[in-house]
């Protein structure tokens, strides 16, 4: 009776090849089949051939920034609010770690990639030892949360568990599985991840917050008056975490977030732009922002849009409530996606299908107001992202050195 009706869903969506193999599945598998059919989000799918990859860049303008010296002037005073929101316990940390990193090709977390040389090293480790600077000035540790995937977590767990945690107190470290969307080909049609599976996908790190949440951390935050979460990502490695000054200098311009931003290298260089999109914050990718905007220039010869932000934000907690509920877009990333084809499991070398994501970068126009601090790139943007090259574990073993880090 429910595969009847669950064949209809599929006949009306034109997604019956989830049933292919269904004969032979045993009692188990097929009732784990059917119940992630009924549980799919099929919207998502089939927005693939009206999804607007374009934001309307109309009433674009650069954005009021806190430059390095206005901060240097009232580093004191900033750093001091942010200390006291610290120990007030009013400040959380999130770690994004639920991303595949198919640049670096490592088939490992990547966080748990080496990045010494003449000693292990490993991402989270240079991460956990950034925090540990910070905990260390405020003499007290705040909740770190990290985003997994449904793939990665195991790994992600117990490579923490098996490294004592990098000394942090393990009760403040709470791991979470981000949700999914499923992956398809290029015509739509929704893959098989095993004959009785269907692929499903971690969606993007816009689903950061509403992960959390569907997570059951909603508690966790109102218990302990969780006002701020200081979101970062896993490849840059210099940055620092729950930076006091940053914290409250936030917190005391009375934005609803704040984004750190550095200076761009040179107008190619591939980060997103943080501007004002009607008025608002808003961020645009590198891939979004037209050649003529991405080159212009002012009176002073420096570009006008040249403040890109390195994935380090603070968001208000209250004002993310009001924004998830806000629908983010969901973008098309062109993917390998290993499935099952004529029975078998594929695993292409080239991207054959889409996988569906949502991005942090869009949340800030529903967040109303966000402060623009500007950090010295050489101590704070190291992204690992590829293996040889720009933005490689090359560059960033460069820039670890400088910075006094023993690899
Ligand atoms: P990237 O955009 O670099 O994506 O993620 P990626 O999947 O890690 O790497 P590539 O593109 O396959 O090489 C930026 C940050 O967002 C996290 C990543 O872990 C990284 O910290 N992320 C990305 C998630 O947590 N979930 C996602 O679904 C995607």
């Amino acid at each position: 009776m429910e595969y009847e009706r669950v064949k209809k869903l599929l006949d009306s969506r034109g997604q019956s090849q989830l049933l292919k193999y269904y004969k032979e599945l045993s009692e188990e598998q097929r009732a784990v089949l059917l119940g992630e059919i009924e549980k799919l989000n099929f919207s998502v799918v089939e927005s693939i051939n009206n999804s607007s990859e374009n934001k309307n860049l109309e009433n674009i303008r650069p954005i009021c920034v806190k430059s390095v010296g206005d901060i240097e002037e009232n580093k004191d005073v900033y750093t001091e609010e942010g200390l006291k929101l610290l120990r007030e316990n009013k400040v959380a940390a999130v770690l994004l770690a639920g991303g595949q990193g198919t640049r670096l090709g490592f088939d490992k977390p990547k966080g748990m990639f080496n990045i010494g040389e003449t000693r292990e090293l490993s991402i989270f480790g240079q991460l956990m030892s950034n925090i540990e600077r910070v905990t260390s000035q405020s003499g007290r540790q705040f909740h770190l949360f990290i985003m997994t995937s449904a793939e990665n977590n195991g790994d992600t767990v117990s490579f923490f568990k098996e490294n004592d945690y990098f000394g942090y107190t393990a009760d403040k470290i709470h791991f979470y599985i981000q949700d999914t969307e499923p992956a398809c080909d290029f015509n739509g049609k929704i893959f098989l991840s095993e004959k009785h599976r269907v692929a499903q996908l971690p969606n993007g790190n816009g689903g950061w917050y509403s992960s959390l949440i569907n997570s059951g951390y909603k508690e966790l935050l109102e218990r302990e008056g969780i006002e701020w979460l200081n979101v970062f990502g896993v490849d840059n490695v210099l940055q620092s975490i729950c930076e006091p000054a940053f914290i409250g200098a936030t917190s005391l311009s009375r934005s609803l977030c704040g984004a750190k931003v550095v200076k761009k290298v040179c107008a190619e260089e591939k980060v997103g732009v943080l501007c004002e999109l009607d008025g608002k914050p808003g961020i645009v990718e590198y891939f979004e922002m037209p050649a003529e905007l991405n080159n212009m220039r002012g009176a002073d010869g420096e570009l006008v849009y040249c403040y890109g932000v390195i994935l380090n934000y603070l968001f208000n907690v209250k004002a993310l409530d009001g924004a998830v509920a806000e629908k983010l877009p969901y973008h098309l990333a062109k993917k390998s996606i290993t499935h099952i084809e004529n029975g078998k499991p594929v695993k292409p070398q080239e991207p054959n299908g889409y996988k569906f994501e949502t991005l942090i970068v869009d949340m800030f126009e529903y967040m109303g107001s966000c402060l623009a601090y500007e950090v010295v790139r050489e101590k704070e943007f190291a992204p690992v992202k590829n293996k040889v090259g720009a933005d490689s574990v090359q560059t960033a073993r460069e820039l670890l050195k400088r910075n006094g880090v023993k690899l």
